[in-house]
């Protein structure tokens, strides 16, 4: 009894206390209990409402397997705002443009989270690009970006559900052709 007290006082005076003590009042007891399991960052970012089937891609494209500091990834979670999604936790890391692009592609609903000294600095809603640079495989093997030095280009050909056009030889994909480059 005496150990949960001065554990609860101990919450109540960090940052990462006031972090729990929101969800808390502010989150159903079933998404609560979920979200507990993974633990809070201080330095890092957070990639949230991740549709479950891509969470993988997103920690694919982050090339997390070889990340040297913390990683936690969750698939399957309860979100009120897209019925299921994944998050995936990344201490110690900042993303990059061209990372944020890659993953608004198999992502478009994700939010990316700054986190510093355990707080939420800046929360963006990644954005489709109009043109898809040199981030998604052609699927047809006889596209020329498949058999020369080319760079892929592709067009959002249908925002929902995405389709996008490769730009050299016209070939509509949908989601599950996307392989990222
Ligand atoms: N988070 C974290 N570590 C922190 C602060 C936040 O891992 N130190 C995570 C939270 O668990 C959450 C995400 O970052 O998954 C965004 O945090 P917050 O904005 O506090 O949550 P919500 O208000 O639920 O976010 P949204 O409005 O985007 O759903
Ligand atoms: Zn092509």
């Amino acid at each position: 009894m005496a150990k949960r007290k001065s554990i609860n006082k101990k919450m109540r005076n960090t940052r990462r206390g006031k972090v729990r003590a929101k969800k808390a009042s502010s989150v159903p007891k079933e998404e609560l209990k979920r979200e507990l399991k993974i633990s809070a960052i201080d330095e890092g970012t957070v990639i949230d409402h991740i549709p479950t089937d891509a969470t993988f891609k997103v920690a694919e494209i982050l090339d997390l397997e070889n990340h040297k500091g913390i990683v936690s990834i969750a698939t399957n979670l309860q979100s009120k705002r897209i019925g299921k999604k994944g998050i995936v936790k990344v201490g110690g890391k900042s993303l990059t443009q061209d990372e944020v692009n890659k993953i608004a592609i198999v992502a478009p609903e994700a939010t990316v989270n700054i986190i510093k000294n355990y707080d939420v600095k800046e929360k963006i809603k990644v954005k489709t690009p109009e043109i898809i640079d040199n981030v998604v495989k052609c699927s047809n093997p006889i596209c020329i970006t498949n058999n020369e030095q080319v760079p892929t280009k592709f067009y959002i050909a249908r925002k929902d559900p995405l389709k996008i056009k490769c730009h050299y030889c016209e070939r509509i994909m949908g989601k599950e052709d996307i392989e990222i480059v």
